[in-house]
Order: structure tokens, then sequence, then C-alpha cells
């Protein structure tokens, strides 16, 4: 069979943040990967999947090589978020939809000892380097700019003091109704801080190559927009390359708007797929071999998105042929 044309962004920036509970990293994560057209990827969200399972199947959490077995056996996706009821991302167990399970109180209590079992972060290790490979992502955790993704295109570190962690937490507890002191809010935190920095493997740390933000004295606003100047300068550094697809028999050169909505078409069908399986899907187009058919298609769809399509912080999924695409707005080169 021929080998069927294959595009794919050059480059797809892969933003690492990590950071002790607490200290913003939700909410940077969110509004990035907002802004700039990339998938949020909660690391954390596959030590909470696997902590979820294991109770489920009455697997004891301190069992290191029953909980990484188990953890070897599930299924565990991380994908755009795909029901209008807040969540920042979707999270599938063996297909199942379990965004919400995993919040519990009863996860909450046992994830930690489920993530300081060196065989179970073996166990998740793979997973997370694909999606760090494929790129397009603000990868969240404690060790993606260590371990995870040390090539990663930017490196944050974000902290905060424990009273002001402590204290946005409880402000979060408060706001879902629940009723909690303010000094155990803080005693529990300074135990996960404890058991997240001090555990032999993939420890809390903060990588070389970091930019550290602290947010004690900085509003959400301006941690949002410290983190996506830098963002815009670390791209800036490899312009042309970032504006480019790749082609099997090619490079495609495409304006910021094209490169971003492709890279984001491109993210949302595994990040890599053939020029057909894209071009039909959206367009019900097949031939789209050359670097001038990727810019008329790419064209074609800036003029879409101009008559109504996706604006502002919007996400359009469209669905055709079983393909789910999501459309962001382009946002990385935006002024
Ligand atoms: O960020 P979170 O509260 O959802 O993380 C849940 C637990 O998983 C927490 O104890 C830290 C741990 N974790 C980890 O060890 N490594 C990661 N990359 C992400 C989270």
């Amino acid at each position: 069979m021929p080998k069927r044309p294959v595009i794919a962004p050059v480059i797809a920036p892969v933003i690492a943040i990590d950071g002790p509970a607490a200290g913003g990293k939700t909410t940077l994560a969110q509004a990035l990967a907002e802004r700039l057209a990339l998938l949020y990827y909660d690391t954390g969200a596959l030590y909470r999947a696997v902590t979820l399972a294991a109770l489920e199947r009455d697997v004891p959490p301190n069992d290191e090589q029953a909980v990484a077995a188990l953890a070897r056996s599930l299924r565990i996706e991380i994908a755009p978020p795909d029901a209008p009821d807040g969540r920042p991302y979707t999270v599938r167990l063996d297909g199942r939809d379990v965004t919400w399970a995993i919040r519990s109180a009863n996860v909450d209590a046992h994830v930690s000892v489920v993530s300081a079992h060196p065989a179970v972060r073996r166990a998740l290790l793979a997973v997370q380097r694909r999606a760090a490979r494929r790129g397009g992502v603000v990868m969240v955790g404690r060790d993606v700019g260590t371990v995870i993704a040390p090539e990663a295109t930017l490196k944050i570190y974000l902290s905060a003091s424990p009273a002001v962690r402590a204290e946005r937490r409880w402000r979060q507890l408060r706001a879902q109704g629940q009723e909690v002191e303010l000094g155990e809010v803080l005693n529990e935190l300074l135990r996960r801080d404890d058991l997240d920095a001090g555990r032999a493997t993939a420890p809390l740390r903060l990588a070389d190559d970091a930019v550290q933000l602290d947010t004690d004295d900085l509003t959400v606003e301006e941690m949002v927009e410290r983190a996506v100047d830098l963002v815009r300068a670390r791209v800036a550094g490899t312009e042309g390359a970032t504006r480019a697809l790749r082609l099997s028999h090619g490079t495609a050169h495409l304006a910021p708007e094209e490169y971003a909505l492709f890279a984001a078409l491109v993210r949302a069908r595994e990040q890599v797929c053939s020029c057909e399986d894209l071009a039909e899907a959206v367009w019900g187009r097949t031939a789209l071999r050359s670097a001038a058919a990727v810019r008329t298609v790419a064209r074609s769809l800036r003029r879409r998105l101009a008559e109504g399509g996706p604006r502002g912080p919007r996400v359009e999924t469209v669905r055709r042929r079983g393909y789910r695409l999501l459309l962001q707005p382009p946002g990385l080169f935006e002024e």
C-alpha cells in the first residue's frame, strides 16, 4: 500500500507546570490551554484514576505491586472537555467517564500513597511521555519538567506560601459547601507537600531550567499574563518553524492562524493523521497532497471561522464521519 501523506505540526509546544498542591496550577493551565489552543493534560488525574480503580476493586492502595499491575491494565484517557458541566477536561477509565468521580474525598485521601509507589509511576510513564511527544499540551503535575518532559518548550514552577495556598483551598472548599477549619486545610496541605517532596521516586522539585513564578502577590490575571508572555517569548525564538506543517513530501509554511488551527485539528485527531482523513472529515475533500492544498484548505477554514465559527474562548466540536474535531481559537501568536 502506498504510504499515506502525514501532516504534523513541526512544533507543538509543551508547557510543563509543576508545583505543590493548591499553588494555582489548575487555574493557570486552564487559562493557558484556552488562550493558546492547547490541550490541558493534568497528570494528577492519572494517579487519581488509578486510585479510584483500586478503591472500586478492593485493591489495597498500599500494595505497590497490586496497584501497579492494576495501573498497567487500565486504559486512562485525558481528552478535551466533552460535556458542558464546567469540567476542564474529560477523564475516561476504560471508556467510562470518571471526570468527577476522581475528585471524591476517598480518592483524595489515598492518592498520595498511590502516587508515591515507584512501580505505579513507572506504569504511568509511557502514557504521559506519549502525550508530551505529541505536543500541543499544557502538562501539569509534580514531575513534568523533571521526568516526563525534560525537553518541554517552557517549564513553569508555580509556588506560593503554605498560608496562601491553604487559604485558597479553604475558600474553594467553603464555596463547595464544605465546613472545614483553615488550620485543618493547612495541615493537610503540609502533609501532602511532605509526601510529594519527600518520596524517593520523582519527588516534587524545581527543574534546573524552570521559571519559578511565585503567586503570593499576583492576581489570577497577572499570573496568566506572565505565563502567556513567557510562552510567547519561547515560541518566538523558533519562529518560522512554528508556523510550518511538515508534509510527507515537503513543508507548508502557514500564516499563524492557519498553523494554530491545523495544530488544534491534528491534536484532536490524536495528533497525527493523514491529510486525506483530515480533509475528508472537515471539508469532504480527499486530495490534500501539497503545501498549496493545505493552504487552500486552511484559508477556507479561516473563512468559515470568520463567518461565525469559534471566537474568543468558545470551543466548538464538529462531528462528522465518526471524527471528533475540536476547533479552538488560535492564540499562540496573537498580540
Ligand atoms: O494535583 P492533584 O492533587 O490532582 O494530584 C494528586 C496526587 O498525585 C498528589 O498527591 C500528587 C500526585 N501527583 C504526582 O505524584 N505526580 C504527578 N505528576 C501529579 C500528581
